[in-house]
């Protein structure tokens, strides 16, 4: 039987990601508005409301808003955001009431605090709810519901009532201060953390501007600029790779790649980069971040046994960073490559081609030449200093060889997927099998952001 193409699995795949993801938000039981990392209550315990997770849902089923058509189900995903608003607003006050703040990371679903020990603050929590909520005011303004975004989303009175300038005065006091990274085990500052504090800074400015609050926006602002400053120190020159995590304060030392530097660059997981935010810091075909990219396929392909060429499988698995000894039910074991990370990578590549696309240049340097280098095909034979623009017939080449780059890394995740499309945490890096917490939420939403990426990138001439 012909193996089904890549588009209709996906399409598939869709439907069910959709699914899925949508019964781990307000499960039975759970306030309106929480939304779990896994339906797993044991072995291990997910069923908590994690900020970051739920951030990166919210984005998705506002996407699922943006492409409804039908009244209905338009008006079932915009009440699933607006308990959302309501649930996030609440945990908020929980978190500050219960003495360890905004920067807390998980909830249980009934709206309280985790009271066990854990990393804490997690500040790129607060930061992805900024972005999102503000991609959602942004959507409501341009729907002309302004009303609503003020009574719900954004107001300019201090001490702060509404949940995103909780989240931006948070931020924007808190971000000089070390933190748990998104993988919740190490103290120190982390790029990833910051390119999402800056951008929840510059975005919540251009809405604070929108919405009447100037001093605020220019208070944003300055710390953006500041924190801008500090992200340019993450480059190690020596290894010509941005590092995840600067002035660690806990042990043992790390050696700095982390595919979250990858997926920063991606803005946690959003997809368009609205006028909102002006000109990104690192665009995702800044010659430092190409050459991080680099570095970590090379990295993942030869950690794993099962992106060993020889069992040819198409694309690479990839993981949180090579020294990971978290197996999805212990520490102290070994880690494996993430679906959710896998289908990040995909997403990389496609909005570089998008990127490249729409600015019709390629300059080589000497710094993001090994990431062309290790693209397939004859799109290689590029030299340092060259420019390469639209209608060189090795333009096309590049961007073309992008799109498939991307599609393997979907195509790996297909290989390794359980039969009736439910994901899990981690894929077991000697079998590929699915293991750790079922059905996390995390990659549903990262697929059905990462394939409307590709839409895009296929429907652009
Ligand atoms: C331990 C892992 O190392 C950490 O990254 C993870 O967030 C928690 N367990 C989740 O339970
Ligand atoms: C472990 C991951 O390290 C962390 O980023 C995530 O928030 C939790 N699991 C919940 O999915």
């Amino acid at each position: 039987m012909a193996e089904e193409s890549l588009g209709a699995w996906i399409c598939r795949e869709k439907a069910r990601a959709e699914i899925y993801l949508l019964r781990n938000v307000s499960p039975p039981g759970a306030l309106p508005g929480a939304i779990v990392a896994s339906p797993s209550r044991s072995n291990p315990d997910y069923y908590y409301h994690w900020v970051r997770d739920a951030g990166i849902v919210l984005r998705a089923i506002l996407q699922l808003y943006r492409l409804a058509r039908e009244p209905a189900a338009r008006r079932r995903y915009f009440d699933r955001m607006m308990d959302f608003v309501d649930f996030s607003r609440h945990i908020q006050d929980m978190a500050v009431q219960g003495g360890t703040g905004l920067g807390e990371p998980k909830f249980y679903v009934k709206g309280t605090p985790y009271t066990g020990p854990w990393g804490r603050p997690q500040d790129d929590g607060p930061a992805i709810r900024a972005i999102e909520l503000t991609h959602l005011a942004i959507s409501l303004l341009e729907e002309g519901r302004e009303d609503l975004v003020k009574e719900k989303l954004y107001e300019a009175t201090l001490p702060a009532r509404s949940v995103i300038k909780a989240d931006l005065e948070y931020t924007a006091h808190r971000w000089p201060a070390p933190c748990y990274d998104a993988w919740e085990e190490v103290l120190g500052h982390h790029f990833f953390t910051r390119i999402l504090q800056r951008k929840a800074l510059v975005g919540g400015a251009a809405l604070a501007t929108r919405l009447g609050d100037p001093g605020a926006a220019g208070f944003y602002l300055e710390q953006a600029r500041s924190l801008e400053g500090e992200l340019r120190r993450h480059w190690d020159p020596e290894r010509q790779l941005l590092v995840s995590t600067r002035d660690q304060q806990t042990d043992p030392p790390r050696s700095g790649l982390d595919s979250l530097v990858i997926i920063a660059t991606l803005g946690g997981y959003s997809i368009e980069d609205h006028e909102l935010y002006g000109e990104d810091l690192y665009p995702v075909n800044h010659e430092q971040v190409l050459a991080t990219a680099a570095a970590q396929k090379r990295t993942f392909q030869s950690l794993y046994p099962i992106n060993d060429p020889a069992r040819n499988i198409p694309g690479i698995a990839i993981g949180r960073y090579p020294e990971d000894h978290y197996d999805g039910y212990r520490t102290d074991s070994i880690g494996n490559p993430w679906p959710s990370l896998t289908i990040g990578f995909a997403m990389y590549h496609y909005k570089l081609a998008m990127r490249y696309g729409r600015s019709g240049s390629i300059v080589i340097t000497p710094t993001n030449l090994p990431f062309f280098q290790a693209l397939p095909g004859d799109a290689a034979q590029l030299d340092p200093g060259e420019g390469l623009l639209e209608g060189d017939p090795r333009f096309g080449r590049v961007v073309d060889a992008l799109r498939r780059e991307g599609d393997a890394f979907l195509a790996r995740v297909r290989h390794h997927m359980n039969p009736d499309g439910s994901m899990s945490e981690q894929m077991n890096r000697f079998t590929g099998f699915q293991q750790g917490a079922a059905h996390l939420s995390m990659n549903y939403a990262a697929f059905l952001l990462a394939t409307e990426m590709r839409r895009h990138l296929l429907s652009t001439p």
